[in-house]
């Protein structure tokens, strides 16, 4: 019987949640956006010239919310790989402070709508400015797009979870791209490998799900990396925040011992996004120090540490942004999965729009 329900649940192709069914597309969505543009020969982007980055010496990357997360990867593989200062701004912000605003700057605005606000208002602050601009969007035609002066669409599709997903995998994803075309690298195989690791594994699904039983009743969760894992850190938080409605905290894992571990205890918990690849020993010791102090750890990594309360391995690789797109997609579900357990409807959390197209 055709009832509402069904139809509804057909839409989802028979996932719980929009939401779920968004995590499980990103492998195609990250297929869609790297085909054309991620070749044997290098990076391509239609949208693109080498002309149009002359003169270009800094670079400024203005969004909010998820997208302002997936700016923050962008500064670390920019400056990394192009060679290019880069500076990320939450738009909110940027648009009322008297930002420098030199002519040898490209202005990057971030945005899955499109019609977010206060990152409009900075792009059109930039163009005053006589800066070129580059917008990273989801959504042909939207306001945002029609602004700036270059577009690269994001081909995510339609995202209707409130919680961004794929649209963050696809930001981050072009981010890469774009800075191995700055920086005339070929890491073709890598970006096809980190794309096949986010196809999401039943039995880690599974996992995942058993061990968000265990973490309903803290008082509050801090995710810690360092380096790419930091802005991770902070998104897996904001992801769990956002549809659990449970306090929750991206920190960068070597900055705990400046306050934050005051907060220790077996109630605290605590996701570390281990890299085996990135400042393992070191951020490893920042967990060590959390055990000690007694906080409930669960570790994401490919690297299996005996100490920790639990544990999610992740595949082997020797690249990090590899590790970064299977570590995603763990905290995505981990987010998800204890916001279900809590009985919440995770496409439509409290409070909050999909799109905030005013102040
Ligand atoms: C809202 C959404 C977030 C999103 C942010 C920026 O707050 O709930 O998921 O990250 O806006 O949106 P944008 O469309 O500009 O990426």
């Amino acid at each position: 019987k055709d009832l509402p329900n069904n139809k509804e649940s057909a839409k989802k192709s028979g996932f719980r949640f929009y939401m779920e069914k968004e995590i499980y597309e990103q492998y195609d969505v990250l297929k869609e956006n790297t085909l054309g543009r991620n070749t044997e020969y290098g990076i391509h982007f239609e949208e693109l010239d080498r002309e149009f980055f002359e003169g270009i010496n800094n670079i400024i990357i203005s969004a909010c919310g998820t997208s302002y997360h997936a700016g923050l990867v962008g500064k670390y593989l920019l400056e990394r790989d192009a060679k290019i200062r880069t500076n990320v701004e939450v738009a909110s912000e940027l648009r009322y402070r008297e930002p420098l605003l030199t002519k040898d700057t490209l202005f990057v605005v971030i945005s899955q709508s499109g019609e977010t606000a206060d990152t409009l208002e900075t792009l059109k602050m930039a163009k005053k400015a006589g800066l070129k601009t580059l917008a990273l969007c989801n959504v042909d035609n939207s306001s945002i797009v029609r602004e700036a002066d270059r577009t690269i669409l994001l081909r995510a599709g339609i995202e209707k979870g409130v919680a961004s997903t794929k649209a963050f995998a696809t930001q981050v994803m072009t981010l890469w791209m774009l800075s191995n075309y700055l920086a005339k690298k070929n890491e073709y195989h890598i970006i096809n490998e980190a794309i096949e690791v986010t196809k999401v594994d039943a039995t880690l699904h599974e996992k995942i799900k058993r061990l968000s039983k265990r973490y309903l009743h803290g008082h509050g969760f801090f995710y810690i990396g360092r380096d790419i894992f930091f802005p991770l850190a902070l998104e897996g938080a904001l992801k769990l925040k956002e549809i659990s409605y449970i306090h929750a905290e991206g920190y960068p894992a070597g900055e705990m011992k400046h306050g934050p571990i005051a907060l220790a205890d077996p109630d605290l918990y605590v996701v570390a996004l281990l890299s085996k690849n990135i400042l393992f020993e070191k951020t490893k010791s920042n967990i060590e120090e959390l055990v000690a102090r007694d906080a409930t750890v669960l570790t994401i990594s490919s690297e299996y540490i005996e100490m920790t309360d639990d544990f999610v391995k992740i595949n082997d690789t020797s690249h990090p942004m590899v590790e970064f797109f299977e570590m995603m997609v763990v905290t995505q579900l981990l987010a998800m999965e204890v916001a279900i357990r809590m009985g919440n409807d995770v496409d439509m959390p409290r409070n909050l729009a999909k799109s905030v197209t005013v102040e």
